[in-house]
C-alpha cells in the first residue's frame, strides 16, 4: 500500500489531532482581533515571478525549493513558498493603502517548500502570519513582536527565546558588505561551497551559515550593527526600548540573517529549546521596500510568520495540555429494531436542538455500544431498549457520575439541551 502513502514531507492531520490545531488557530484569531488584524486569504499559487523577483534569487527557497509548474496556457505558476509576497501583491492589487493609513492583516496558510524532510521540517506546512503596512514607527515593530510573544504565552509556550537583530537598509548595507568581503578575502577557501557562492552573490547570508568551518571563519567578521546609518541605529534602539517597556526579553544576535532578501532593519526569530535542529517556531522582520518593488507606493511594512507544525511539536515536547476537549456529546444507544428506529428520531431531534449527538449504525450489543460511547467521550448515553420503548421513556446515563434516570421521550431533547 505504500504507493498510496501521503507524499514525502507531507502529513495527514487526523481527527484525533485536529482539535489541537483548531484550538491554536482559534487562539491565534482571537489575538489577531485583540490587535486589530483582519484576515486575508490569498490563492495557494501565484505567478512564479512574484517569488523569483522578490524573495531573492540566491535564497534557498527560490534557488531550489519552489514547487513550480506550468499552467495549461504555458504560464509559470508556483505554490506559495511563503506568505509575505502574496500578501503584498494583494495589498498593491487592491490598493488597500488608500483605505487606511495603517493596514494590518493576518493569514492562516499552507506553505510549500521542497526541503529535505526531517523532524519539524516538512514540504507542506502551515503558517500563521501577520503583516502590518504603512508605518516606520518602531512601536509597530514592538507591536508585532509583542503580538507573537503574547500568542506563545497564551498557548503555553513560556520558554521561547527571542533573537533580535537589525540588518540595516540600502543606505548602510553596502559599507558592511564591503567590509565583510574584505574580511573574508583570502579566507574564502576555508568556507563551504555554498558560502563561496554567497560571497559572490549575497555575502550577508554567509553570517547565517550553520557549517562549523564557516562559523569559525566568520566568528570575528564585521557585523551590520557596527555599520548602521543614523536612521537604522535610532530605529533599532527604539525597538529595543519599547520591548523593554513591555517586559519582553530578547537576545541581541548580530548574526541573525533571515532567509529572504526583502528584509530591512528589524529582523527577529522565536526559538524553542524543545525543537532540536529546526528550532525556529517563528520569524519575521521589516521589509520597507517590498511594496514598492511589487509595484505599489513606497510603504514601509513589518510582519512575522509562525510555523504551526513546529509549535505543536514544541507543545507536545513540553507536555502542554491544551484546553480543547470537545464539549461532551450524547450517544444514543438503541437496542433491537424498535430501539434503533427510536434512536434515529432521538438523534435527529437532539441535533435539531443544537445538542451534539451520535448513534450506532452497526447493530452492536449494549456493551459494545457503551464502549463506543466511552471512546467518543460521550457525556450522556441515552438507552433505548425494548422496555424503554414500551414505556415511552429513555434511560439517560450520566457518564461522569454513572447515575441513571428515566426521562419521557417527549421531554428528552429539551432536557439534554439544557443539561
Ligand atoms: P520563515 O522564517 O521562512 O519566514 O518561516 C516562518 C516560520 O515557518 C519558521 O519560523 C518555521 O517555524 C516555519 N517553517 C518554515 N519552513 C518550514 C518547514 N519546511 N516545515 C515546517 N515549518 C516551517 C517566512 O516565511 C516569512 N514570510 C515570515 C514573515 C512574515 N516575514 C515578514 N512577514
Amino acid at each position: 500500500m505504500t504507493e498510496y502513502a501521503a507524499p514525502r514531507g507531507t502529513r495527514d492531520v487526523l481527527p484525533s489531532e485536529t482539535p489541537r490545531w483548531q484550538y491554536l488557530e482559534s487562539r491565534f484569531r482571537g489575538i489577531c482581533a485583540l490587535y486589530g488584524f483582519g484576515e486575508i486569504r490569498t490563492p495557494t499559487f501565484e505567478h512564479t515571478e512574484l517569488f523569483t523577483r522578490n524573495l531573492g534569487e540566491t535564497t534557498d527557497v527560490v534557488a531550489k525549493e519552489m514547487y513550480t509548474f506550468e499552467s495549461r496556457s504555458g504560464r509559470s505558476l508556483t505554490l506559495r513558498p511563503e506568505g509575505t509576497a502574496p500578501t503584498v501583491r494583494a495589498y498593491v492589487q487592491h490598493n488597500l493603502g488608500a483605505s487606511l493609513p495603517v493596514n494590518k492583516v493576518y493569514y492562516v496558510a499552507r506553505i510549500f517548500r521542497y526541503e529535505r524532510p526531517q523532524a519539524g521540517r516538512y514540504r507542506e506546512h502551515t503558517q500563521f502570519g501577520v503583516e502590518a503596512f504603512g508605518s516606520l514607527d518602531p512601536a509597530l515593530d514592538a507591536e508585532v513582536i509583542s503580538f507573537a510573544a503574547r500568542f506563545f504565552s497564551a498557548v503555553g509556550v513560556e520558554d521561547f527565546g527571542l533573537r533580535l537583530n537589525t540588518i540595516g537598509c540600502p543606505n548602510c548595507r553596502p559599507a558592511h558588505r564591503q567590509a565583510l568581503v574584505e574580511f573574508v578575502g583570502d579566507k574564502l577557501s576555508d568556507l563551504c561551497a555554498i558560502c563561496a557562492d554567497r560571497f559572490q552573490r549575497n555575502p550577508l547570508r554567509m553570517l547565517d551559515c550553520k557549517e562549523e568551518r564557516c562559523k569559525a571563519v566568520l566568528a570575528s567578521a564585521p557585523m551590520m550593527v557596527d555599520y548602521l546609518c543614523e536612521e537604522c541605529s535610532e530605529h533599532f534602539a527604539r525597538v529595543q526600548s519599547y520591548l523593554g517597556e513591555m517586559g519582553i526579553a530578547f537576545t541581541l544576535d548580530p548574526k541573525l540573517v533571515r532567509g529572504f532578501d526583502y528584509y530591512t532593519k528589524t529582523a527577529f526569530e522565536f526559538v524553542s529549546g524543545e525543537l532540536g535542529a529546526q528550532n525556529a517556531i517563528g520569524g519575521g522582520g521589516r521589509y520597507d521596500n517590498l511594496v514598492e518593488e511589487i509595484g505599489g507606493q513606497p510603504t514601509p511594512a513589518i510582519g512575522f510568520g509562525l510555523g504551526l507544525d513546529r509549535l505543536i511539536l514544541a507543545l507536545d515536547a513540553m507536555g502542554v495540555e491544551l484546553s480543547c476537549e470537545a464539549s461532551g456529546t450524547v450517544f444514543v444507544a438503541g437496542l433491537g429494531e424498535a430501539g434503533h428506529e427510536a434512536a434515529v428520531k432521538v438523534t435527529f431531534d437532539l441535533r435539531g436542538r443544537g445538542v451534539s449527538a451520535d448513534m450506532d449504525y452497526t447493530g452492536r450489543s449494549l456493551k459494545a455500544q457503551m464502549k463506543v460511547a466511552d471512546k467518543l467521550g460521550a457525556r450522556y448515553v441515552v438507552l433505548l431498549g425494548e422496555d424503554e420503548i414500551a414505556r415511552g421513556v429513555a434511560t439517560v446515563r450520566d457518564m461522569r457520575t454513572s447515575e441513571q434516570e428515566s426521562v419521557p421521550l417527549s421531554e428528552l431533547a429539551a432536557r439534554l439541551a439544557s443539561a
